[in-house]
């Protein structure tokens, strides 16, 4: 995990226009300036026409929001992990609540992440997920419960429970994964509530995507696990 260093923000893109295209590139830079600033690590996971313009601009880790778990080949419309790799990007989401695999097709998905080079994230919407997740030796796991997402309702605190009993298994599963969780997440504090409990990151997306001031927001997270 050399090129992410715990505590770690990770932006989910998801597919909003404020996050695509050219706000895409704006965003990125704005999160790179506050990485600099604060020296916290910032990623983000951009849509995958933007990873190229976004991991040619800036220095921080870029995540695709998936991969397929294929081969180079006859295999249309697919996303060939080693093609993300290639446009630049570092790791990928995997299970994200918005784009759900089956277990077997995780399994290979991690792998084929690993092979290709890229750092797997596997998301998780509560603990037992998690738990099976962490068999599979990702690199982290995110926890999100599907009900919070988008909401401005911080898992963090409305439930710290799911937290940290995700943190809880899979440190006993698999101690070398790290746990991050996500959903609601919209304010310093929520991402201090989150470290409190034992993750060591965050994903976030329409916390700092949608909000109105995105560079202010994003500054008061970094500045909350410092
Ligand atoms: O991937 C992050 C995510 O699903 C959480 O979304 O909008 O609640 O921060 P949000």
């Amino acid at each position: 995990m050399t090129k992410v260093r715990t505590p770690f923000i990770l932006v989910n893109f998801k597919t909003y226009s404020e996050a695509t295209g050219r706000n895409a590139v704006r965003l990125a830079e704005i999160a790179e300036r506050i990485s600099l600033e604060t020296e916290v690590c910032i990623g983000l996971a951009p849509q995958f026409v933007d990873i190229v313009s976004i991991s040619s601009t800036v220095s921080i880790p870029v995540f695709a929001q998936h991969i397929d778990p294929i081969a180079a080949g006859s295999f249309t419309g697919h996303i060939l992990p080693e093609a993300v790799r290639e446009a630049g990007a570092i790791g990928t989401l995997i299970n994200h609540s918005e784009r759900r695999l089956k277990l077997v097709d995780i399994d290979t998905t991690v792998r084929r992440a690993r092979e290709s080079g890229l750092l797997s994230v596997v998301c998780a919407n509560n603990a037992i997920v998690g738990s099976a997740a962490a068999a599979l030796n990702p690199n982290m796991i995110a926890v999100e419960p599907p009900e919070l997402i988008g909401t401005g309702i911080p898992v963090s605190k409305a439930k710290p429970e799911v937290v940290s009993g995700t943190v809880d298994q899979v440190k006993r599963i698999n101690p070398d994964v790290v746990i991050l969780c996500g959903a609601g997440i919209t304010r310093g504090e929520d991402v201090a509530a989150a470290l409190r409990l034992g993750t060591e990151g965050i994903l976030v997306a329409s916390g700092i995507v949608k909000a109105k001031e995105p560079y202010e927001v994003l500054m008061e997270f970094a500045e909350s696990v410092t």
